[in-house]
């Protein structure tokens, strides 16, 4: 027993020893408008520390993050930090609200918290009507043993890839619009990194590419983002493929492909080794897009190059190749030349392509397996579209009229009607403070049971019009502490035969199994995948499909889940999940944190940053 007792203690000394002492990464957010020029065109441009994309956070797993933001944009902000589990620490989410007011121009706040379970990419943004198109950026998490401890090999260089659009519009007032329903209101164009990319010109003068530079035979991960408001992408390069090896800051088995699906919110980590003779080669994200009879609005292929150094010496080409055993990697035996003069385009999918992105979610699966709780409580099925309310709070009203009706997205037929309160949910959760009476359950089921895949429901007409009325509400749905929660995500084809990005704060979610038309539960059960299920915080459910997932709903606070469309978000598709304290201190949401400006009173009693940070710091020596 004692030597039992002394090999463990000796074994948690020498993890110690190899392990990173846990930091606090520190940052300041400056939330500001610039004038940016693309296009030919000068716009005024919200985002952070005066760049687009903003600046990446990296840190450790285990470390603590502040970030103290400072508004100095004329807009409510708050940031939401997607994918981070924010444990027992719901008052850190960012969703303007629901956890938190929202923080005023001219106004400051600190945000904190820890990073625990996650390595890979996860990324922060605004969580303001569509203001996350340019206040936004990485997070990104490497494992506490080091780099030698990834499930992978060393690569030579770490890069964010972050897909974006590019506005020219007021955006704030574009999600107005939108929540109001009128939708003509697009991006100019998209970007990689921020660049437009030479697919875009104006007067004749080509956009920046965004420029990878590799050398021969190195291999690079690939920190993959959607930070797009409106399309999954595709994105490929020409000559190379990749090596999937995390998605959602999990580990993946490792999958390889020569092209990457990713929707809004989605992160994808994937190796790429530089085994191509050496030359230029376009990466190119193209948006898709559900066909018609689905309305076709304006999306925008980008691209930027990966482009091989050209003093170099290649000898280590080979080894680097050998590393990669799943890639197959073959080197050409081409003689050095200046063979990189003529840049090669990669062959993509179908801009109406919407197979391709359900194999690749399909074929994900976790590197370890996760423990999935395998006894359910709890069972939700919900439906996801479009619909309408009738103006000014009518009953009945003339559908199709757009002077009678708003067009809204649902979840079972029910419109996320954002609060408007003077106190945040989560605030009224924990002190129990009215805002109870304005809000409705969200219900387990459809009201109605109906060929959900029907393409006869994508236009305007009679069948789809019986269908279309929808009610608006702050609707919500408790869960005891530790209930193990299954929901089938159906989209469907109600006006529109979208995908729907589906994404829940404050936990992740197993993806047990996802398939194209109607969800046959008797059927479709025994494919669950209950041993490697990917875990993941952003579920894409297929157009005209469905997906299953599993939870637990431990992580006591008041949590968001929307479609991580912009559009949908803004038209309502989104809800809000209470989870209940647990019956132990360790399970229970803590009060929160002493600067938090809840309202009783003086919204103004707030301790300054420093002395907070003071505070974490001491809290963490003491450990
Ligand atoms: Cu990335 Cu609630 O969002």
């Amino acid at each position: 027993m004692a030597a039992a007792v002394a090999i463990i203690v000796i074994f948690f000394l020498s993890a110690m020893a190899v392990s990173v002492a846990a930091a606090v990464v520190e940052h300041t957010f400056v939330v500001s408008q610039v004038n940016m020029t693309h296009l030919c065109k000068e716009t005024l441009v919200t985002v952070v520390n005066g760049q687009l994309p903003g600046p990446a956070i990296e840190i450790t797993e285990g470390d603590s993050v502040a970030v103290l933001l400072v508004n100095k944009s004329p807009y409510n902000i708050t940031i939401h930090w997607h994918g981070v589990k924010q444990w027992l620490n719901c008052w850190a989410d960012g969703v303007p609200m629901v956890t938190q007011r929202p923080i005023l121009p001219n106004h400051n706040f600190t945000y904190m918290f820890n990073v625990i379970g996650h390595e890979g990419t996860l990324w922060w943004h605004a969580h303001v009507p569509f203001l996350r198109a340019t206040l936004h950026g990485a997070l990104i998490i490497r494992p506490r043993h080091g780099a030698s401890s990834y499930p992978f090999p060393k690569p030579h260089r770490e890069v964010p890839i972050i897909i974006g659009d590019w506005w020219e519009l007021d955006l704030p007032q574009v999600g107005w619009n939108m929540k109001h329903g009128s939708f003509d209101f697009f991006a100019s164009g998209s970007t990689i990194n921020g660049k437009l990319g030479d697919l875009f010109n104006c007067s004749g003068v080509a956009e920046d590419n965004y420029v990878l530079d590799v050398e021969p035979g190195k291999t690079y991960l690939l920190r993959v983002i959607n930070a797009g408001l409106f399309s999954e992408f595709y994105l490929k390069i020409a000559g190379h493929k990749f090596t999937v090896v995390a998605a959602d800051a999990h580990y993946v088995s490792p999958y390889t492909t020569d092209v990457i699906a990713i929707a809004p919110g989605e992160t994808v980590d994937a190796l790429v080794v530089a085994n191509a003779p050496p030359g230029r080669f376009y990466m190119v994200a193209l948006p898709n897009q559900a066909p018609l009879p689905d309305t076709q609005t304006p999306e925008y292929t980008t691209r930027g190059m990966v482009q091989y150094s050209r003093n170099h010496s290649r000898s280590g080409a080979n080894g680097a190749a050998a590393l990669m055993s799943t890639h197959g990697a073959k080197e050409e035996e081409e003689e050095e030349g200046p063979s990189g003069d003529v840049a090669v385009a990669p062959e993509m999918p179908g801009h109406h392509d919407t197979i391709t992105s359900f194999y690749f979610h399909s074929n994900l699966t976790s590197l370890h397996h996760p423990l999935v709780p395998q006894r359910v409580d709890e069972h939700l099925f919900i439906v996801l579209g479009l619909g309408s309310v009738c103006k000014h709070g009518r009953q009945s009203c003339k559908r199709g009229d757009k002077n009678e009706t708003i067009v809204v997205a649902t979840m079972n037929n029910i419109s996320f009607q954002h609060p408007v309160a003077t106190t945040p949910l989560l605030e009224a959760h924990y002190y129990h403070t009215g805002g109870r009476n304005a809000m409705e359950e969200l219900p387990d089921q459809p009201p109605r049971v109906f060929n959900f895949t029907d393409l006869d429901l994508i236009p305007f007409g009679p069948k789809e019009m019986q269908l279309e009325p929808s009610s608006k509400a702050t609707m919500v749905r408790r869960f005891r502490h530790g209930a193990v929660v299954d929901m089938v995500f159906q989209s469907t084809a109600m006006l529109q035969g979208d995908s729907n990005p589906m994404h829940l704060h404050g936990h992740d979610m197993f993806l047990l199994a996802e398939g194209l038309g109607n969800y046959d539960a008797a059927k479709d059960m025994t494919r669950f995948n209950l041993v490697n299920p990917p875990v993941k915080n952003t579920v894409l459910v297929p157009n005209l499909g469905w997906a299953a997932i599993r939870f637990v709903a431990n992580n006591p606070g008041v949590w968001f889940m929307h479609c991580h469309y912009e559009f949908h978000l803004a038209m309502g598709m989104a809800t809000v999940f209470i989870v209940e304290d647990g019956t132990t201190a360790d399970t229970s949401l803590p009060p929160p944190p002493v600067d938090f400006p809840t309202c009783f009173g003086n919204c103004d009693n707030v301790l300054p940053y420093e002395l907070r940070l003071e505070n974490m710091k001491g809290e963490h020596n003491s450990i």
